[in-house]
């Protein structure tokens, strides 16, 4: 069966069918979801029953495993329920039961209910996130997402103007604080040092511009923070208006893939008392944002 792409939201999202992920692609394949990410900037694969195996090795089509020269948590390796290659943004600890709801690894985990993109607080943030549902609760738990290409479009050209070589520092720090975890060991405090972000980036591979936002953004150079923060927060909800935003509604082996150079996104309550398992791959950017050429 041939490989078909079929947008499901007016400005961005595909949905795949005609392909199996848990066996080898053929180039022609690799090919057209490559050129899909570069159109849709989300991706729908429904049916999908891979091991971390075969999630890591269809991952590898489209480029290199991101490694964190920063944590991303405050969880240690040998906390980790998962192998390498296989991030754990599930509810559960390394024994497989559910966190418990007043553990500071699960105030960590809140963080993801704001509007983000990946890896955004290192350097060199990420490329592709690929997330796989491996058990889903019987209530909520969607993944939002929201188009920065289209919000970067609607935006008046005083504005365009007004961000172009603007940076913003984004740390962990500042995206737990938003939601009220603020109880870092000195340790945690210096790994999660802010880095700089253009606020306005440009694909590398379709040179559309977009919007770089991110709940780990606490900072506009040049500014006071409270301006800052009060237009980072203008633009947000600017850029996650309905028309740029879609909600995935997960089933089991659902894996959607996104380019978190286009796109930022957010997980959804669910009941925390069941298990929601999710295993994210995720792929390297390959340069800081901040040595992309003025647009
Ligand atoms: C992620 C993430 C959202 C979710 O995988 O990067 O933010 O719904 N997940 O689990
Ligand atoms: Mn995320």
């Amino acid at each position: 069966m041939a490989l078909t792409i079929k947008q499901i939201h007016p400005v961005f999202v595909g949905e795949v069918s005609g392909v199996d992920l848990t066996r080898p692609l053929s180039r022609e394949d690799v090919a057209a979801i490559a050129d899909g990410m570069n159109r849709h900037a989300v991706l729908v694969f429904h049916g999908q029953d891979i091991t971390d195996a075969q999630q890591i090795a269809f991952s590898l089509n489209f480029g290199e495993l991101e490694v964190k020269a920063r944590p991303g948590n405050i969880r240690k390796a040998s906390e980790s329920r998962l192998g390498a290659g296989i991030g754990d943004l599930s509810n559960l600890d390394k024994n497989g039961k559910i966190i418990s709801g007043d553990d500071r690894q699960w105030f960590f985990k809140l963080g993801d209910r704001l509007w983000h993109s990946d890896s955004s607080y290192a350097e060199v943030p990420a490329k592709h996130s690929l997330l796989s549902a491996r058990v889903v609760p019987s209530w909520g738990g969607n993944t939002d997402f929201a188009d920065m290409r289209a919000a970067y479009d609607a935006l008046d050209q005083r504005t365009k103007e007004e961000i172009e070589d603007l940076v913003c520092e984004h740390s962990l720090i500042h995206s737990r604080a938003a939601v009220g975890f603020t109880d870092l060991t000195p340790e945690e405090i210096a790994s999660f040092r802010p880095v700089r972000q253009r606020l306005v980036r440009v694909h590398p591979e379709t040179g559309r511009k977009s919007l770089f936002l991110s709940a780990h953004a606490g900072a506009i150079e040049g500014w006071t923070i409270p301006e800052a923060r009060s237009f980072l927060r203008d633009l947000t909800e600017h850029a996650t208006q309905r028309e740029f935003v879609h909600s995935h509604v997960w089933r089991q082996h659902d894996l959607v893939m996104w380019d978190n150079r286009a796109t930022m996104h957010r997980a959804r309550r669910f009941d925390r008392n069941e298990v929601r398992d999710m295993r994210r791959t995720t792929l390297a950017g390959n340069a800081p944002t901040i040595e992309q050429l003025a647009a």
